[in-house]
């Protein structure tokens, strides 16, 4: 690869090298496309703990067919981003103008039997994949942050004004302790560019049904669990509480298609090439719907049956969460595209054409 010289802040649209953490997983699969894509070039750093390596191949297989003049392989390192003379060969091969941080574990659930592993992996991680960047002079960094940040928010919509809240687990802990980390770092050294990307609820997969989400076990987001009951892996979905102040008692959330994610940090870039300093976006559509909408809607587009029965509300849920867009709009021209049909449109052909996932 070629090795350029290096520039914190590189000019306006300029074609970028990213070392892209946790790559092979379900939003980092989709956003090495919307990179190469955009004229960037990618770099994949991840451990494979939640992920297979067919996701990249599948990636590659996605970028031949939309432009079969080039023979596009991402480099691919299966490296733990804890392991810094791991970490350290990466840097060694590939001059990077920036980051794109996705790596860690997420299960809400786990998080709360095992907080250690999580502490450890999420923020130890992130300090040591930190510390190395800017040893070799890379200070750019977007980092999957999640609107779990905001607790029970303080107002709805939410805007990135909203006061962060109490997490209700070790994995939002870990969320919120790093977004105070890397504001940290960059308010000591100013020529850190930091982008703290809040996630709403993203679902759905790539148009072509080649990549998608693939979790171990039993699903713990509302979307894959509907995906696996309309497969019949599971005979039904449990709807967690109807007695919640919303219009039909279920709650409510603001689903992202994960293809509208992936171009969000491409268009997080241009923060970066603005030498931005600290910014932070809200990723979501700014449209609650209910778990019974995305039952109903999902029925409705894909013609298959989805079972479902009320259960107790779920430990920890709050009744609404959705998010005022309107900041990465003004600032980044970023917009979510795709509605509720096209989410689980794209969520049902990934699960049928993939039943046991990669
Ligand atoms: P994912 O599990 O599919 O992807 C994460 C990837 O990171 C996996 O491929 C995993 O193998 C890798 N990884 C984990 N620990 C690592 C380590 N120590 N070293 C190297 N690689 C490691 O998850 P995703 O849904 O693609 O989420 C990506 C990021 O976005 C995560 O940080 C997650 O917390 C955050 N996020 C996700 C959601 C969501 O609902 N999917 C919502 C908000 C925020
Ligand atoms: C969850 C996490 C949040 C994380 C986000 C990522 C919790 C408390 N929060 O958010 O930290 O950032 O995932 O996507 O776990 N539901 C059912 N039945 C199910 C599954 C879900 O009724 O089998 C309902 C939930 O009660 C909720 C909605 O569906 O109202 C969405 O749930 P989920 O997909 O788990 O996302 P969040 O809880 O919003």
């Amino acid at each position: 690869m070629l090795k350029k010289k290096h520039k914190n802040k590189p000019t306006a649209n300029e074609e970028m090298n990213i070392l892209v953490t946790g790559g092979a997983g379900f939003i980092g699969s989709h956003t090495l496309i919307e990179l190469y894509q955009a004229g960037h070039t990618a770099v994949v750093v991840d451990n494979l703990s939640n992920s297979n390596p067919e996701s990249l191949k599948r990636v590659a297989a996605i970028l031949r067919d939309q432009t079969p003049s080039i023979d596009i392989e991402v480099p691919f390192y299966q490296v733990d981003i804890r392991d810094r003379q791991g970490l350290e060969r990466v840097f060694a091969n590939h001059h990077f103008d920036a980051c794109i941080h996705f790596a860690g574990l997420k299960a809400v659930g786990e998080s709360v039997a095992k907080p250690w592993e999580y502490y450890e992996n999420n923020i130890g991680g992130t300090l040591t994949l930190v510390d190395v960047m800017r040893q070799h002079g890379c200070k750019n960094i977007i980092f999957s942050s999640s609107a779990t940040v905001y607790g029970d928010p303080a107002q709805i919509p939410i805007t990135e004004q909203c006061p962060k809240g109490q997490c209700t687990n070790p994995y939002g802990w870990t969320k919120s302790m790093l977004e105070q980390v890397l504001t940290d770092i960059q308010s000591a050294d100013p020529e850190w560019n930091v982008v703290l990307l809040r996630y709403f609820n993203p679902v759905g997969a790539h148009p072509s049904g080649r990549i998608g989400e693939n979790p171990n076990g039993i699903p713990n987001n509302l979307m894959p669990y509907i995906t696996q009951v309309a497969i019949g892996k599971r005979p039904e979905l449990g709807v967690f509480g109807n007695d919640y102040p919303t219009p039909d008692g279920t709650g409510v959330r603001d689903y992202i298609h994960v293809v509208d994610l992936a171009s969000g940090h491409v268009c997080a870039l241009q923060a970066i090439e603005r030498h931005c300093g600290l910014a932070i976006y809200n990723l979501g559509t700014g449209q609650g719907y209910s778990v019974l909408d995305m039952v109903k809607a999902f029925v409705r587009v894909n013609g298959v049956d989805v079972p479902y029965s009320i259960k107790p509300r779920r430990p920890g849920d709050i009744a609404t969460c959705y998010s005022d867009p309107a900041k990465a709009h003004a600032e980044l021209g970023w917009q979510a595209r795709y509605g509720i049909d096209e989410m689980v449109r794209d969520s049902w052909n990934w699960q049928s054409q993939n039943p046991e996932g990669y």
